[in-house]
């Protein structure tokens, strides 16, 4: 029988057309690999761990990533919920001037920074911005104008605080309204500080100065015009029997605790956040902000300083 001739033809173009597909498909996936961000933040310094972790993030912070140079704090210090970008190279410097080789604590350095708190307090001070009405803040970095005094100062009655104490009208009113629903409960509070003048203020910390020294006085007292007793918004609320020894014991203590943001106050120098704040726990200083305000303060469970660095300082 006569063998049929294979047509070579044919069977040439078939098989330089699959090669042509084959090099197209490794030519295009080439391609894709050599422009793909994952490549170009390899080339920048990123291990395949850090890329996997940055190509989740957002838009900003890979252009961040592919435009700079090699950053391996990039990633932990934009996952914390208080970062700020226009502190980027402050929370860079403060990290490699505190930490040196040592773990770093991001949520820190995130709050420490916003906060100004890695400044020298009083060392760079800024005038603070007024028109924030009852949210304004004012501390060791946020100065009132110069011998600023409210024009809104009302006296309080003895039924609310000791002697010679006043304050302004809405935070007194604001107080009585919280003072009533305390005695419902059987708690009474009684205001033991409140406005203080420019002078008043002075007279306080040069007292605190010249018993214990600065660093002491620092601790307890503001400055004149760093304080916020002199806003006319700050109260130093007591119980009777107990000061500021012992006030936070008290079951009046407890209840501010859980409800004076309810009427419009927080508190303003909490716990273990001398650091950010500046002070001592104070248990028993209160800050009028407004109840919208200070229920947002409340739940965010920072302190006023914090939140205002992220939510108010616009
Ligand atoms: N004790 C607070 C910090 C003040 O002096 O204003
Ligand atoms: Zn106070």
């Amino acid at each position: 029988m006569k063998k049929r001739k294979l047509k070579k033809g044919p069977i040439i173009i078939l098989v330089s057309t699959i090669l042509a597909i084959i090099l197209a498909i490794v030519f295009i996936n080439l391609y894709r690999y050599y422009t793909s961000t994952e490549y170009k933040l390899g080339k920048v310094g990123y291990n395949e761990k850090e890329i996997g972790e940055l190509i989740k993030l957002d838009k900003k912070i890979i252009n961040y990533a592919l435009n700079d140079k090699y950053d391996k704090y990039l990633i932990s210090l934009t996952r914390q919920k208080y970062f700020i970008w226009s502190n980027y190279d402050i929370y860079i410097s403060y990290i490699k001037s505190k930490y040196k080789d040592t773990q770093v604590d991001f949520e820190n350095v995130v709050a420490t920074v916003n906060t100004k708190a890695n400044h020298e307090a009083y060392s760079n001070t800024v005038v603070t911005d007024m028109d924030k009405g009852y949210s304004i803040l004012v501390n060791k970095h946020y100065s009132l104008p110069d011998k600023y005094a409210p024009d809104d100062i009302v006296k309080m009655s003895n039924l609310y605080a000791y002697a010679n104490n006043s304050i302004r009208k809405d935070v007194y009113d604001a107080f009585k309204e919280m003072s009533k629903a305390a005695k419902d409960e059987n708690i009474t509070l009684i205001v033991n500080s409140s406005y203080r003048t420019y002078e008043t203020q002075k007279r306080i910390y040069d007292e605190y100065e010249d018993k214990k020294g600065k660093a002491y006085a620092d601790s307890v007292a503001a400055r004149p015009n760093f304080s916020e007793h002199q806003t006319g918004l700050a109260l130093d609320i007591f119980t009777p029997g107990a000061g500021m020894n012992n006030f936070e014991s008290t079951e009046a203590f407890k209840w501010l605790s859980n409800n004076c943001y309810k009427y419009g106050f927080i508190l303003r120098y909490p716990k273990d956040k001398e650091d950010l704040t500046g002070y001592k726990y104070e248990s028993w200083h209160y800050r009028y902000v407004g109840k919208d305000l200070a229920k947002k303060v409340f739940d965010s469970k920072l302190t006023f300083d914090e939140y205002y660095a992220y939510y108010l300082d616009k």
